[in-house]
């Protein structure tokens, strides 16, 4: 299956930044034609709906950051799924760990969360990982089970989904896990998929995400069960995600 690039912008990009995003579109071509490989942006929610208008016709999917559980209601600041996918986002990023770090989001939230992008036909993209106390601590598998075990309802069995792998440690700092601890823990999650949501847990893709960069993402990419990548720092600048996309063909 080829492999998903998905680029999460943060909390970074006005207007004038969708000209990188047209130049990753841009960049795309027909030439990802025969490799399979699935390339999103998430803007920041202000930037979703005009993103999504400027790469209308283009392979390139666009993407929330967040949505709240619920559809509706007096939740001030909050946006639901349902309005990003009128935006014309396809895909949200949920449980981010500057989420659940920033804002207490546990897993029960989180899988409601997921429960609420698939009511409203969006493809969450949900994420783990382990604080580096964690992993010096001997716990690394252990915290990522548990939370890819809470995140994920069962009503996930047959709809699209990923699973992004990334170690809090390993984003924004230039630092990578070495591939085989990348293996041991993609291998954990596939397991833990698999366990919670039988076949259909067997076959979505499992995204790493951390200081990925042009120079790193092929042999990050061809690790065994990296289904691709969730790329932040390295997604704003459109040579540097089109070079990441070219490590995944
Ligand atoms: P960096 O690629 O900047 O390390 O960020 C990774 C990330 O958090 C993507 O969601």
């Amino acid at each position: 299956m080829g492999k998903l690039i998905v680029g999460n912008w943060k909390m970074n990009g006005l207007g004038p930044a969708l000209a990188e995003a047209q130049a990753v579109a841009a960049g795309l071509g027909g030439s990802l034609g025969g490799s399979g490989v699935r390339v999103g942006l998430c803007p920041p929610a202000t930037l979703v709906e005009r993103m999504a208008r400027c790469l209308s016709g283009s392979s390139v999917l666009v993407g929330g950051q967040d949505c709240r559980a619920e559809a509706s209601g007096a939740f001030t600041g909050d946006v639901s799924a349902e309005m990003l996918s009128e935006a014309g986002a396809v895909l949200v990023i949920l449980g981010h760990s500057e989420r659940r770090s920033g804002y207490g989001e546990t897993d029960a939230r989180v899988a409601a969360k997921v429960e609420a992008a698939l009511r409203a036909g969006l493809e969450p993209i949900i994420c783990v990982g382990e604080t580096l106390a964690e992993r010096e601590a001997g716990r690394a598998v252990a915290v990522v089970s548990t939370q890819v075990r809470g995140s994920l309802p069962q009503v996930l069995g047959g709809r699209p989904f990923s699973v992004a792998y990334e170690p809090v440690w390993a984003i924004g700092t230039g630092l990578t896990p070495t591939t085989a601890q990348i293996e041991e823990i993609h291998a954990a999650v596939r397991a833990e998929m698999s366990a919670v949501l039988g076949a259909s847990g067997t076959r979505a893709p499992i995204l790493y995400g951390g200081s990925v960069k042009p120079d790193n993402a092929a042999e990050i990419l061809s690790v065994s069960e990296v289904g691709g990548a969730l790329v932040g720092g390295a997604s704003l600048k459109s040579a540097d995600f089109l070079g990441i996309i070219a490590g995944a063909g």
